[in-house]
């Protein structure tokens, strides 16, 4: 029995390997002209996905906070070969911007194809109940969470005529979930289950467009993320910024349900969620 159980492992993993290495490089002209808008790009893995979309030919526009951040993004985007770019300047925070800002990359772009959710905000720290604690919380959960199911409900319509791609990056850290990021990774769990929801109504319903991208990103070699490794037991290597924007942008051009970056973070998650009391206590032990 053990002996089947393992082959069929095996077998399954070499085809997922298969299926991935054939389908790694595919048809990336297709973004050529394409109309996407990238959230939280004045920044890290935000800023490079503009960037990778830009070098092959889309059109786009970005959005975060920060104008002087945004204008510099967008000077770029237009040098590397985007066809357009602009942006708009939104604070997630403010639950009443959402519909516009969609509403706005549409009329700029003249539609919408590809919707990349991506911004965030996060504290780290072991959670002591304290009132930054709480106050942290409570602003994490509309930018972090709210915003994305608002902005995605509000260009739905718009990527369904398009068949158009939704990509929602998320986190190692809310599947399940790690030490000393509790909210962050909560609003993280948060937003992969409300998508992955949507993707099996898609499913039941038989509406295939657009197709939903969930990013499961581990630990990425970004300023932020170099600060809180550097507090770790085990100094982990970040994976490569420019290599996590790949990932994202393939992983929408394939239309896969799921991406991971490092790839091996699905392996991980899945290994841990199977044997979570012998997997944490190496984690708790080794990590942090
Ligand atoms: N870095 C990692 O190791 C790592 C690991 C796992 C998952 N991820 C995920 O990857 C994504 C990008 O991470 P990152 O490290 O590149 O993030 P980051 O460097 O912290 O950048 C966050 C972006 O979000 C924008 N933003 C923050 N607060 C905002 C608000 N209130 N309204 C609008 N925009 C706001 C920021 O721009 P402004 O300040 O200009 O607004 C910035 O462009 C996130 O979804 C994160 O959860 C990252």
């Amino acid at each position: 029995m053990a002996r089947i159980f393992l082959k069929s492992v095996f077998v399954v993993t070499i085809a997922i390997l298969a299926y991935r290495y054939f389908n790694a490089n595919i048809d990336r002209d297709s973004i050529q002209g394409k109309r996407i808008l990238v959230t939280g790009a004045s920044q890290n893995i935000g800023e490079e996905v503009a960037y990778q979309y830009s070098e092959l030919g889309a059109k786009i526009v970005v959005t975060a906070r920060r104008e002087k951040e945004l204008k510099r993004v967008v000077e770029k985007c237009l040098s590397l070969g985007a066809k357009e770019a602009s942006y708009v300047v939104a604070d997630m925070t403010d639950t009443t911007v959402y519909e516009s800002v969609i509403n706005i990359a549409v009329k700029k772009l003249g539609g919408l194809d590809i919707l990349v959710l991506n911004h965030v905000i996060s504290r780290h720290g072991k959670w002591e109940g304290s009132k930054d604690d709480l106050n942290f919380m409570r602003r994490s959960i509309p930018v972090n969470y709210v915003s994305y199911v608002e902005l995605a409900s509000a260009a739905m319509p718009h990527l369904g005529q398009s068949q158009g791609q939704l990509i929602v990056v998320s986190s190692q850290a809310g599947r399940p979930g790690i030490p000393n990021i509790a909210a962050y990774g909560a609003t993280k769990a948060a937003v992969a289950n409300f998508f992955t929801s949507l993707q099996l109504e898609g499913m039941m319903t038989g509406h295939e467009y657009p197709s939903i991208t969930i990013c499961i990103l581990g630990a990425i070699d970004t300023e932020g993320a170099r600060w809180v490794q550097a507090k770790q037991r085990m100094q982990i290597q970040g994976y490569p910024v420019d290599k996590t924007a790949n990932v994202i942008i393939q992983g929408g051009i394939t239309r896969s349900r799921y991406a991971y970056a490092p790839p091996y973070i699905g392996w991980l998650a899945t290994a841990r969620e199977m044997m979570p009391e012998i997997f944490d206590r190496i984690l708790l032990y080794f990590v942090f």
